[in-house]
């Protein structure tokens, strides 16, 4: 298959993470033949250095002749004092809502060597196995904002069409796993919120094979802690879905390991870490890429309908981490921590020695 992948690499730790995805994406093109064709562009804070503009149109241009979008992080303290308008983050934003990606699918899944790292219990944590299903282009994000010298506010607006056609992602994404849905909400206080309810309550009539719970998100936090393997699909507007994804990310061990996919319906999407741009570690090797090779995962899976392909790169992943092979967010002994490129090394390693094996049994057959 041929297709072409917009890249974005962005900020901070953005460019080295991207590197490593993409060194994977071609290894993986390499072994099942077929053709990656990629082309780069600007997002985020190196947007506003090179075109003063977060989200330049040329970028735009390149994405809509893509297929797919594979993003690393944007961000910086370099950037932190611009007025909105020339944020990182508004290239982030803009790019979700001019491609309407509505539908941003976040899995927290325990990889089994990890769970010593992890801030719960290994028996709390090893039965994590959820998707957070975060509405992406509607709610206090995009809302009008209002700004005087005493005086600020940010309109939490939400229409039915887009609660709609969340939900019913959510339902469609439930029933092709354990068949659970919770939808979060804050329906004791928020008019969004009880539209929210009132839709789900609305749809489920067409999915009775899936169970619906409706739960409070401030109980979510908590029980996202105290019983996080009760949860299949969950589904959530925007804001609630970046705060409750921060937190479920930490129970597999790290933030450096989960990854996304943003959706609209059709195979276009865009795929990125859900993690920051790290300006802390950036330029040092040493970020965890884990993350970003599994949103090409995510890519190869949604956008390309590569499951064998997406199924190859997260073996692989598990089976570096099997070996006790971790970045230093993850190593026991940072001694032993392996780069941002060792470790890449080895996960290509390991797709490369499954082929030569699986290359030997067929000429047998
Ligand atoms: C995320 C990020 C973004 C968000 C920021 C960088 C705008 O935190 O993807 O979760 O809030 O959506
Ligand atoms: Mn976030």
């Amino acid at each position: 298959m041929e297709k072409k992948i917009t890249v974005l690499p962005g900020d901070g730790i953005g460019p080295e993470i991207v590197a490593s995805a993409v060194r994977v994406l071609q290894a993986i093109g390499k072994r099942y033949k077929h053709d990656f064709q990629l082309a780069y562009a600007a997002i985020g804070g190196a947007a506003i250095d090179q075109f003063n503009n977060p989200l330049p149109e040329e970028t735009i241009e390149t994405c809509k002749q893509s297929d797919a979008i594979l993003l690393g992080a944007v961000g910086g303290p370099k950037w932190d004092n611009n007025p909105p308008e020339l944020r990182p983050e508004k290239g982030l934003l803009q790019i979700r809502k001019t491609f309407d990606l509505f539908a941003n699918l976040r899995p927290v899944k325990a990889f089994p060597n990890l769970l010593d790292s992890s801030p719960l219990k290994r028996e709390v944590a090893e039965n994590v196995d959820l998707l957070i299903d975060r509405e992406l282009t509607g709610g206090i994000y995009f809302g009008e904002k209002k700004r005087t010298e005493n005086e600020a506010s940010d309109l939490n607006y939400y229409s039915r069409a887009e609660i709609e056609r969340i939900v019913e992602n959510a339902f469609e994404l439930a029933r092709l796993r354990r068949g659970k849905l919770c939808s979060v909400d804050k329906a004791n206080v928020l008019e969004t919120s009880r539209l929210w309810r009132q839709i789900v309550e609305e749809k489920k009539e067409k999915y009775p094979d899936v169970e619906v719970e409706h739960n409070l998100v401030d109980s979510v936090a908590m029980k996202l802690i105290t019983n996080p393997g009760h949860y299949d699909v969950v589904v959530t507007d925007n804001m609630f879905g970046d705060i409750l994804s921060d937190e479920a990310s930490v129970i597999t061990g790290s933030l450096g390991v989960l990854p996304s996919a943003s959706i609209r319906g059709d195979s276009f999407g865009l795929y990125e870490p859900i993690h920051g741009s790290a300006p802390d570690i950036a330029g040092l090797g040493i970020a965890n890429p884990a993350a970003t090779i599994l949103s090409v995962a995510m890519m190869l899976q949604y956008s390309f309908g590569m499951k064998e392909e997406a199924a190859e790169i997260e073996r692989a992943v598990n089976a570096v981490f099997e070996d006790g092979y971790f970045t230093a967010d993850l190593a026991k002994d940072k001694e032993n921590a392996l780069t941002t490129d060792e470790w890449t090394d080895k996960v290509i390693a390991e797709i490369d020695t499954n082929f030569v094996a699986d290359s030997i049994m067929e000429s047998y057959i």
